[in-house]
């Protein structure tokens, strides 16, 4: 598993993963905030889990942005109108969890926060072949498109509470 030490390397420098030049990230985040609109929702609180510098996160159609992201340097870059939180305050109408449910990071426990915190719909996205299959309710939409050498997708989810913790 990734440290924090190892990520808060990575985040020396800005945008390492070079979302914001890579016209397969910009599409990728449009991608994202079509389909959000899609769902024709303006949402009271979103929560973004593993946020990074906040590059989708700062445009999520919400009232409330929160953003987890276990980096300080990354965080530090956050936008504006996004609070870092260390733990979910509440629950949110959208939870938002992209690039994250994957082995090299603590997905466990990732899902599990994602599943105490949502409360309407969890959007969850990634590289396929990396993609671990934590299920958050009923599916609504799922959407697949080419991403650098990969496929990526994009799942919406009605939320409900993902079953190893129900009860
Ligand atoms: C591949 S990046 C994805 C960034 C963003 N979600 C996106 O889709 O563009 C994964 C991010 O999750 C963060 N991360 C990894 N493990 C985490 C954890 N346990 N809690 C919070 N953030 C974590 C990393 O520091 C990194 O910023």
């Amino acid at each position: 598993m990734q440290t924090k030490q190892e990520l808060e390397e990575w985040y020396e420098q800005d945008d390492p993963w070079e979302y914001t030049v890579t016209p397969d990230d910009i599409y990728r985040k449009r991608f994202y905030l079509t389909v959000l609109e899609g769902l024709g929702e303006y949402y009271d609180r979103a929560l973004d889990v593993g946020a990074g510098e906040g590059f989708i996160t700062g445009d999520l159609p919400a009232e409330q942005i929160h953003a987890i992201e276990i980096s300080d340097n990354a965080a530090s870059r956050l936008p504006k109108n996004v609070e870092r939180v260390f733990v979910p305050e509440g629950t949110y109408d959208l939870v938002l969890v992209t690039g994250l449910l994957y082995k090299q990071y603590d997905h466990e426990r990732i899902a599990r926060l994602v599943s105490d915190a949502a409360s309407k719909h969890v959007c969850v996205g990634g590289i396929e072949d990396w993609l671990l299959p934590y299920p958050f309710g009923r599916m609504v939409e799922t959407f697949r498109f080419p991403y650098r050498e990969y496929t990526s997708v994009f799942n919406v989810y009605e939320y409900e509470r993902y079953s190893p913790w129900k009860g």
